[in-house]
């Protein structure tokens, strides 16, 4: 029986293995370092405003962010703005389609970020969730576990990671990148050094604009991840105290009968 299962088990790693590296061309990505990397990270809150400015100024031009409400950015843990500030940004920068009008008119906080299909472009909601920057040994996901989440690496190295090196093939023009996996990706850079201005001065080269950038869709994927941080810390420190009562109640509970065995 032990020895069917390891047989079995060591079919399955070659297996994957062989396929992880049929599919190769995995591109390059670099470890970037973010705030909300690791058991206790946080987000950190100027990065993900300054995030949503080159969302909402560079990449909202092709890409929706369609699941994701307007009003979260007001969450606490997220990027705190105040009703009022949210109300302002959705009016400013987005028009959406009311039914009941049979109209557009400008955003709500109640409304999503609008979609945008227009060039056949991704929807970037959960694009930090789908993509992973390390995959580890055999697409095992240790990196990912011991480096940080990994799609925010992934979207940082994807949008620095331009060659300058662009071809032609059947009348589309395909962009050298050294983060896309098989090289060519049909986006050309959106970035380059002081596109957006940010209101402190913040460095606004490609750098640090694509970390910025990905932070800010790592949150949009995945808002919650500081509660869900705090109830697994709660979680382990409840079962840490069980299991030292319980210890305690066990060694009271058979005292006697090992005494009574010693006499
Ligand atoms: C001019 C239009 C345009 C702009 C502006 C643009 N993108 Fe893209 N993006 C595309 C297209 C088209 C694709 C699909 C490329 C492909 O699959 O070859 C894409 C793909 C992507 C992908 C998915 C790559 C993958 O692994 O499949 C990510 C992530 C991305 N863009 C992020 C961004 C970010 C962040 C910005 C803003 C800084 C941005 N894009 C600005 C057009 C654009």
């Amino acid at each position: 029986m032990l020895k069917h299962f390891i047989t079995s088990a060591i079919t399955a790693l070659t297996l994957t293995a062989g396929s992880a590296f049929a599919a190769g061309g995995a591109g390059e990505i670099e470890d970037a370092h973010f705030s909300f990397e690791g058991p206790f990270g946080t987000f950190d809150q100027e990065q993900l405003r300054r995030g949503l400015k080159v969302y909402t100024e560079v990449c909202a031009a092709c890409h929706g962010l369609k699941y994701v409400p307007l009003r979260t950015l007001a969450d606490k843990n997220g990027l705190g703005y105040s009703e009022d500030q949210v109300r302002a940004y959705a009016a400013e920068n987005f028009e959406v389609f009311d039914a009941d009008l049979d109209d557009t008119r400008p955003a709500k906080p109640a409304d999503h970020f609008p979609a945008n299909d227009a060039v056949g472009a991704p929807d970037l909601s959960l694009m930090a969730k789908a993509r992973a920057g390390f995959h580890g040994p055999y697409g095992t996901g240790i990196n990912q576990l011991v480096k940080g989440m990994g799609g925010a690496e992934y979207i940082a190295a994807l949008l620095h990671g331009y060659t300058g090196v662009e071809k032609e093939e059947a009348g589309v023009t395909l962009y050298e990148n050294k983060a896309f996996p098989g090289g060519w990706i049909s986006m050309g850079p959106p970035l380059e050094d002081e596109l957006v201005e940010f209101d402190d001065g913040h460095k606004n080269d490609v750098h640090h604009m694509s970390e910025d950038v990905a932070a800010f869709l790592m949150w949009a994927a995945e808002p919650k991840m500081m509660d869900r941080q705090d109830a697994g810390f709660r979680g382990v420190l409840f079962l840490a105290v069980l299991s030292v009562l319980l210890y305690l109640s066990n060694k009271r509970l058979w005292a006697p009968i090992k005494h009574a065995r010693n006499d």
